[in-house]
């Protein structure tokens, strides 16, 4: 049995205009999703996945990929939850030269699932590490990233840039310019997360601002004023003090004011929503240093700056957020769990159990 986690991820800056090769600069939060696998002798695939809440819904199934899932939501949110494993499924048999392998499968999450926190993502990235080490091959964490964004690629019909798979594998700030994705250095921001308990339709809203850049010369200029945003908002990273336990009252503050721009520009290209707009005051009412949507928008989750518990408080208060978390950087991306039961030996190591997988 090989159980492996991923984080979430908020965009500090830059979701959208990423589309068109402004850079963005996610980064992985404390939330993850944990896949553990066990392989088969056979070569089928069973998959039983809890907690995972998809647009408002919670599913609690247990099934396969051949078999239909036996549960009482909408067929097509169960597939296109079962569409990211079999996607997984196939990157880890191909990684490690084994067509026919065959896995069980548990994915629970943490991450509210469509809300812009990188729920699919982070599922496809800890799957693809936990199959292939099940199968006796550890891949480098980039090779995990450009896999996971492969298996992303396939399911969202082509819709997926690199950024949220990228942070998942590698953890910590990253910058995703087109093909170029690095990992940067960033203090420990201190994110709070409000979430409507919605989530936006991705593809409808990325054609929505294709079509206002098409249009309007202002929508393509503020697209790339959003890159202008974050193009700042990465100096001001580089220059924090690298190593700092706390990041200064002036990084965060200037930050936060970037925040602000960029959720502005947002709701002018149409992506944000009454609730997210809300939540975004809420926090700054609150005292945050700054708030914005992240991800897609539509509906979903804001992520604000706030050290204090006063945002994660007011949230909790205001109409339409229907959740208010803390959520650290994740200075780790994917990672290896000790299995529940595993050994634990002399010196309180623990040693992962392999043996009885199938
Ligand atoms: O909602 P999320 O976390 O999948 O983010 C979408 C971000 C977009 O920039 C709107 C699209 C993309 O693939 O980068």
């Amino acid at each position: 049995m090989t159980v492996s986690s991923a984080p979430g991820k908020v965009y500090l800056f830059g979701e959208h205009a990423v589309v068109y090769g402004e850079p963005a600069v996610p980064c992985a939060v404390e939330r993850r999703a944990t896949v553990t696998v066990s392989a088969r002798e056979d070569d089928h695939v069973r998959v039983r996945a809890e907690d995972l809440s998809l647009n408002g819904f919670t599913v609690e199934y247990r099934g396969s990929t051949g078999d239909r899932p036996d549960v009482d939501v909408p067929a097509p949110l169960v597939e296109a939850a079962m569409g990211y494993i079999d996607a997984a499924v196939d990157e880890a048999r191909d990684a490690a030269d084994a067509p026919d392998a065959g896995f069980d499968i548990t994915v629970e999450s943490d991450i509210p699932l469509g809300a812009g926190l990188g729920s699919s993502a982070a599922v496809v990235v800890a799957g693809i590490d936990a199959a292939t080490r099940e199968l006796g091959v550890e891949l480098a964490p980039r090779e995990i990233a450009e896999r996971a964004y492969r298996a992303e690629h396939e399911v969202q019909d082509g819709q997926a840039s690199r950024a949220d798979t990228f942070c998942s594998a590698m953890g910590g700030a990253v910058r995703v310019e087109g093909d170029d994705c690095r990992t940067i250095d960033a203090p420990p921001l201190p994110f709070v997360i409000g979430f409507d308990g919605g989530a936006g339709d991705t593809g409808a809203l990325v054609s929505g601002v294709r079509a206002l850049r098409e249009e309007y010369d202002f929508a393509a200029d503020t697209v790339s004023t959003v890159g202008d945003v974050v193009r700042r908002g990465e100096e001001l990273l580089a220059e924090a003090v690298p190593d700092a336990d706390e990041p200064s009252e002036e990084l965060l503050s200037e930050l936060g004011r970037f925040m602000n721009f960029n959720h502005g520009l947002l709701e002018a290209l149409g992506v944000s929503s009454r609730s997210l707009d809300s939540m975004v005051w809420a926090a700054r009412e609150a005292g945050a240093y700054g708030a914005k949507l992240t991800g897609a928008g539509g509906g979903g989750c804001i992520v604000s700056l706030d050290p204090t518990p006063e945002t994660q408080t007011a949230l909790r208060f205001t109409p339409g957020c229907e959740d208010a978390f803390r959520a650290e950087l994740a200075t780790e991306g994917v990672r290896v769990e000790v299995p529940p039961g595993a050994e634990v030996d002399a010196e309180g190591d623990s040693e992962p159990d392999r043996g009885d997988s199938a």
